[in-house]
């Protein structure tokens, strides 16, 4: 069965990518939203999420025969690059623009948002209290078919398989930022996933253009930010203990392993808010001295000298220039 109407919970910077891409591909989407104040909010962001979508399509045009074309284009926009032609990108540009005005529909009445879902995608805030409360309301108004799914970055499905009022069917599917262009989907249940929903929603992941990547098991942060995260904890310990510059960091790792970007150009991307969050989770973070003190003392100065990265034009690297 296609998981065809989709229906997605908070429409903040994730949710309404997700539904972008849902749409883009064909998919009848929902967004359920608490108030008119949230739908203030999230009308622009997917005016903006989708403008960029478009632009990107029409700058892939002029990538077409280029070496670094393989590299750069919207990865989740165009499925098959190799075949790609102006003419066939042109149709996706007007296809976009006539499914994001057609097939995106925004519901204040959480009853009526779900009454048809195939599958909802829940991509609310990060409070694991607020994401207990939707499961709740939302548990007798699914249909029995529904396949409910978390966008969660941090939580981990079994924290709220309960509340859910179908284990069987819940898991995470967990997307990165920019998703049309970084279009990972990462497919991790609970012990009480079916393995038929799992694999119904690896398909899903695909039909929406994303590469799904399967985890056996559940995994705080994942496969990525499992790696990620001490990576670039590593990298901020040898500046914070004075080891090396950040810059002879970043070449260190450029030019031993070939990757583009060193752990601070990341950094910069991801944001210096994001990481600092991140570092003062840490057991030791308040401890004097601590490694992790020291950490959290740089980041924050930087922070508070609004130097958070790539988005304000200077992190560790300015951008401005
Ligand atoms: N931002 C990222 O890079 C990223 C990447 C992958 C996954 N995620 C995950 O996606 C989820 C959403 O993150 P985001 O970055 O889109 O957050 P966001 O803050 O941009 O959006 C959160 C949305 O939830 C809504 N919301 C908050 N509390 C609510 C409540 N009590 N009832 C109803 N709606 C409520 C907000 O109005 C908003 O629309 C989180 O679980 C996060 O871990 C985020």
């Amino acid at each position: 069965m296609e998981l065809k109407n989709v229906t997605i919970i908070g429409g903040g910077v994730l949710g309404t990518q997700i539904g972008l891409m849902c749409a883009y591909v064909g998919k009848d989407v929902t967004f359920w939203l608490r108030s008119e104040s949230s739908v203030g909010r999230t009308t622009p962001k997917l005016e903006r999420y989708g403008e960029l979508m478009i632009t990107d399509l029409l700058t892939a045009k002029a990538l077409i025969g280029s070496p670094m074309g393989k590299f750069v284009y919207p990865k989740g926009l165009i499925r098959d690059w190799e075949a790609a032609t102006p003419e066939c990108i042109d149709d996706l540009v007007a296809k976009a623009k006539e499914r994001f005005a057609d097939n995106i529909h925004i519901e204040l009445d959480l009853a009526k948002a779900l009454a048809d879902a195939d599958v909802v995608i829940e991509a609310m805030a990060e409070d694991p209290k607020a994401k207990v409360s939707i499961y709740t309301d939302m548990k007798d108004l699914m249909p029995e078919k529904t396949v409910l799914l978390t966008n969660s970055s941090t939580l981990l499905p079994s924290m709220f398989a309960e509340y859910t009022g179908r284990p069987e069917k819940y898991l995470a599917l967990h997307f990165a930022n920019t998703i049309w262009k970084n279009n990972t989907a990462e497919v991790m249940g609970h012990p009480g996933t079916d393995p038929k929903i799992y694999d119904e929603t690896v398909k899903f992941a695909d039909e929406i253009n994303m590469i799904p990547l399967q985890l056996h098991k559940e995994q705080p942060g994942y496969i990525l930010n499992s790696m990620l995260v001490p990576f670039l904890s590593s990298a901020q310990a040898l500046l914070a203990t004075g080891v090396a510059d950040f810059e002879t960091i970043d070449k260190t790792w450029e030019l031993a392993t070939g990757a583009p970007a060193g752990p601070f150009k990341i950094l910069d991307i991801v944001g210096l808010e994001t990481a600092y969050n991140i570092n003062q989770m840490k057991p030791d973070a308040a401890a004097e001295g601590s490694v992790s003190n020291l950490i959290g003392k740089l980041l924050k100065e930087k922070i508070e000298k609004g130097e958070t990265g790539v988005n304000a034009g200077k992190g560790f690297y300015d951008y401005k220039k």
